[in-house]
């Protein structure tokens, strides 16, 4: 058994999580970027040693192993086959992000994105001098769907080139399922739209919600799309920067490499391609346990609101450990919501706001910690509600 109780000193460690001036207060809790509060497995820390041990940090490329080890993974996990050809890795997602923007439309084209999301899509998209068309999602005060109608709507009427699709989305917890997926794959390829599929959460998903990874909705999905995939959230390894982006077509995967290269980006570094493939190699049982233990904390946060703060709603998670919370019966605006968390409840979140249309009045909270310091938390949040005048 893993023992992901264990809290763990992350100050001065360098981490933008703990180590940013918002952070110093000593009392605040910061539960706001997604990586984890959890040590990675051991398999990963000793592939890491081994090479620190060597000494010698000469140039590197991907083995024949590393691939297999990303294949296996993809196929045993999520049912979902590659082929070492269509891998493409790069030094992270939002940088593939990036790229495929550049690869794939050119300057003043159009990309939809559905809102509230991750709010670098918006930036991969304005700082390579695209346009944003947005299609925000429809909330019924319980759960998130996508409107088919203004989907299709606001691909004919702004001319889209390019869809950005995160499955699951962030920060609204859901997991598409396998007709959602079919729709918004249709109505792409009905109008020629590309679809860049951000599937950097796949691994994250709860009770009887499965991912389905792009490619496998619907065979001919394959000539239209990319899919970025990456080991960095599941084995909290963000900082190592390494991530597998999947491109069946050879015409894109051509296009996506030429822009790769046209751009100086190079592969992921030794210490990344090391954790990858020793995560995926010895990590099952690993993401196992900790599936089990996140559902605890969500778990625990819902019934803490449900029994302790029942005006604010949990939006129930299907996947990620990123929690959704709808604060607007606070009725507080957004500087008040900021202020009030980090001022009183000594809680540093991801606002909203941030993610877009939609987002006000909304606070994403990390819940990839010890359940002490969740409960800790939980309990700040509590206190500051209930000591408002
Ligand atoms: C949907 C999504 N894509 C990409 C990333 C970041 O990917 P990377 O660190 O590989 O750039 C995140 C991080 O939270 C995310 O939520």
């Amino acid at each position: 058994m893993y023992n992901f109780d264990k809290v763990i000193n992350r100050k001065q460690t360098n981490s933008i999580k703990y180590d940013r001036e918002k952070a110093q207060d000593s009392r605040i809790i910061p539960m706001w970027v997604a990586d984890m509060d959890f040590e990675t497995l051991p398999e990963v820390k000793e592939a890491l040693l081994k090479r620190a041990e060597h000494g010698i940090f000469g140039y590197a490329a991907p083995t024949e192993n590393y691939y297999q080890a990303v294949i296996n993974w993809m196929k045993d996990r999520h049912h979902f086959d590659i082929q070492k050809e269509w891998i493409v890795p790069t030094p992270g997602i939002v940088t593939a992000l990036k790229l495929a923007v550049r690869a794939y439309t050119h300057p003043s084209d159009k990309i939809m994105i559905m809102k509230p999301v991750y709010y670098p899509f918006d930036a991969s998209i304005n700082l390579n001098g695209r346009t944003v068309v947005e299609c925000p999602l429809l909330f019924d005060g319980e759960q998130y769907t996508c409107d088919f109608e203004l989907f299709e709507k606001q691909i004919i009427d702004n001319h889209v080139k390019m869809f950005i699709l995160c499955n699951p989305h962030n920060p609204i917890g859901r997991v598409w399922t396998r007709d959602e997926l079919y729709q918004m794959g249709k109505i792409c390829q009905k109008h020629h739209v590309y679809v860049i599929s951000d599937e950097i959460h796949m691994d994250f998903t709860y009770k009887n919600h499965n991912h389905v990874a792009f490619y496998n909705v619907d065979e001919s999905f394959k000539d239209f799309t990319i899919i970025c995939t990456a080991p960095s959230k599941t084995f909290n390894l963000a900082a190592l920067q390494t991530s597998n982006i999947v491109i069946a077509n050879k015409e894109m995967r051509k296009m996506f490499v030429d822009e790769k290269n046209a751009s100086g980006v190079n592969d992921p570094n030794i210490f990344g391609l090391d954790a990858c493939e020793a995560a995926y190699t010895y990590g099952a049982k690993w993401v196992d346990e900790l599936l089990v233990y996140l559902q605890g904390n969500i778990d625990y946060m819902k019934d803490f609101f449900a029994e302790h703060l029942p005006d604010i709603k949990v939006i129930d998670p299907q996947g990620l450990y990123l929690v959704w919370v709808d604060m607007r019966s606070l009725g507080m605006n957004n500087e008040e919501l900021e202020e009030f968390m980090l001022k009183k409840a000594y809680l540093w979140l991801d606002e909203g706001y941030i993610f877009g249309t939609g987002g006000a009045g909304f606070e994403r909270f990390n819940v990839a910690c010890p359940r002490s310091i969740l409960k800790q938390a939980l309990e700040q949040l509590e206190k500051a509600i209930k000591e408002r005048v």
